[in-house]
């Protein structure tokens, strides 16, 4: 029994462990693109909202997904993207409207951020509190207007694709565009 136990413990530290050993190590860009993540002076650093690799808020959508099978070009452009596929204007029946994001519906009761604050603060709304949630038009996401230099980006993403895939492979600025 207790052999059985350390057998099963043995097992699951190795499937946690295995992907660790098979990441490459982080280089001097991966780190400065961690730094930027977590704590960028420029505007509000992307954890505000992202998490990755255990750190930050899950407030906008998870990362890792689009990290591990878009380009470099592809992700400059959604990180800068001016439409919005997620994020909503939503109106309440008290009259207040914000831009938020849904999270969960469970039978009647809506979980949304409301990105109007910094950071967002999630609600939990009945349905007939909503009066509309209409396609945004007033939000923009941060890093559009951070003034970010290319330099920075490159790094931003060599961090993402990093601390999605495990690889740590340069980024460099003319794979931007
Ligand atoms: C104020 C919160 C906030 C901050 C700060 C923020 N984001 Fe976002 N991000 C969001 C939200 C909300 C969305 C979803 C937008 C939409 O509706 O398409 C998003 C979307 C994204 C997407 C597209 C994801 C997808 O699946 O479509 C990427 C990539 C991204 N953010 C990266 C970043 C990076 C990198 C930074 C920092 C440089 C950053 N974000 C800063 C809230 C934020």
């Amino acid at each position: 029994m207790k052999q059985t136990l350390f057998c099963a413990l043995l097992l699951a530290g190795f499937t946690v462990a295995l992907p660790l050993f098979a990441a490459d190590a982080p280089t001097e860009q991966t780190q400065r693109g961690k730094e930027l993540f977590l704590h960028s002076p420029k505007g509000l650093a992307c954890a505000t909202c992202h998490s990755l690799e255990g750190n930050g808020n899950a407030i906008g959508p998870d990362l890792t997904r689009l990290a591990s099978v878009v380009g470099p070009k592809g992700l400059v452009m959604t990180i800068q993207m001016s439409m919005t596929a997620y994020v909503q204007q939503i109106e309440l029946q008290n009259g207040r409207s914000f831009p938020g994001i849904q999270k969960s519906k469970e039978g009647d009761i809506l979980e949304v951020y409301d990105l109007s604050k910094t950071p967002a603060v999630l609600l939990h709304l009945k349905s007939s509190d909503v009066a509309s949630m209409k396609p945004n038009t007033a939000w923009s996401h941060p890093p559009t207007s951070a003034g970010y230099t290319p330099q920075e980006f490159a790094d931003i993403i060599a961090y993402l694709k990093f601390a999605s895939t495990g690889v740590a492979k340069e980024v460099k600025v003319t794979d931007l565009h």
